[in-house]
């Protein structure tokens, strides 16, 4: 298949693909997506094929209105309206009760459906030109770190796919936080991102978080948490939180011969002396969504050069840093 670049001025054409029933990748405030309508099961299959993921795990819908989320929902509950109000359109995505034709390969069999609101002003345009909701997962290769640019969906799904809508770099570069509102008085996040625990608490009072998050051994409710995700093909260690450490872990792996990237905030990278080895920056230490957003195209970016193991610096697990540790320790094959 050829796969068309389109610049965000043809979003007719993409519209008119996604319409007939074709897979188009776009950019969202958090990743790229992999959009397809999400009423038209073959349609939500070739979602699958082109990433080769699990079909059990389920997807997103993307919707541009109220409106639109109401006729895929049973209810929309009080507490989902207040989420609603605060935060979207963005990186939230609530677990409700479905209803209406959404391809049945969406949900992965569930009664429940995740929806969100995104606010990248081309994918709702998006959205509303294709006039349906669009089912769409991360645009990279299953197992891959999630897209922030057109380069990185061009690199895993070229050929694969009708067309990739090229809307510069997302902002966030982590996922939507996945919020279950399924049990209106027990708010449960499956999966931490965009928006925050602190954010959602400051709205909602006490929030959950699912078992798995504090205790692997748990059974994920959130299908999708069980997979090896955001890996590049180099191993990934997440250094320990105290810098000399780090410094002697980097020392001792030199001087068995490998050859090591690093990725770090300024900070650490200059106390750790590291211009002169392959290093990526996660900008400023003290601002952890700079961090986030340049964890996956960092990964990709060393992983792409001659090092045999890739370091990181992990991040303090309160506000965004939840998120990004939570990717980090899911790419990674050792935590130190
Ligand atoms: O930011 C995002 O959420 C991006 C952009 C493209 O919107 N999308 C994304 O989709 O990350 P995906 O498919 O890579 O992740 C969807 C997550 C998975 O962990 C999945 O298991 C969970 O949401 N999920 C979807 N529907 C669910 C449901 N009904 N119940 C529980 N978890 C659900
Ligand atoms: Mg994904």
């Amino acid at each position: 298949m050829q796969t068309a670049f389109l610049d965000s001025s043809k979003l007719d054409e993409a519209a008119e693909y996604l319409k007939s029933g074709e897979v188009v990748a776009f950019p969202t405030e958090t990743v790229y997506g992999l959009g397809a309508d999400a009423t038209n099961e073959k349609a939500v299959r070739k979602i699958f094929e082109a990433k080769g993921r699990p079909s059990d795990n389920p997807l997103i819908i993307h919707v541009a209105s109220v409106d639109q989320l109401e006729r895929y929902v049973e209810t929309v509950p009080a507490i989902a309206r207040e989420v609603i109000s605060h935060f979207w359109p963005g990186p939230c995505t609530l677990v409700l009760n479905k209803k209406g034709p959404i391809a049945s390969s969406v949900t992965g069999g569930l009664e429940t459906i995740g929806v969100r609101m995104p606010s990248h002003p081309v994918a709702l345009a998006l959205i509303e030109k294709a006039g349906v909701p669009l089912a769409a997962p991360s645009a990279n290769s299953s197992g891959k770190p999630s897209p922030t640019t057109a380069l990185h969906v061009k690199r895993d799904l070229e050929g694969k796919i009708k067309a990739i809508v090229d809307g510069g770099t997302t902002g966030v570069g982590l996922e939507s936080t996945v919020l279950d509102l399924t049990d209106p008085k027990k708010p449960t996040i499956l999966r931490p991102g965009g928006v925050t625990l602190e954010e959602l608490e400051a709205v909602l009072g006490q929030v959950w978080l699912d078992p798995h998050l504090r205790d692997d051994a748990a059974v994920p409710k959130s299908p999708g948490m069980k997979y090896k995700h955001y890996s590049p093909e180099k191993p990934v260690w997440v250094l320990p939180e105290s810098i000399d450490r780090s410094r002697a872990v980097l020392e001792q792996l030199e001087k068995e011969g490998e050859k090591v990237g690093v990725l770090a905030s300024d900070q650490w990278l200059e106390q750790l002396k590291s211009d002169q080895r392959k290093s990526c920056s996660l900008g400023n230490e003290n601002m952890p969504q700079q961090a986030a957003a340049r964890l996956f195209s960092s990964l990709r970016a060393l992983d792409d050069e001659a090092v045999s193991v890739i370091l990181v610096e992990p991040y303090e697990k309160k506000g965004i840093g939840t998120a990004y540790m939570n990717r980090l320790e899911k790419a990674a094959s050792r935590i130190l």
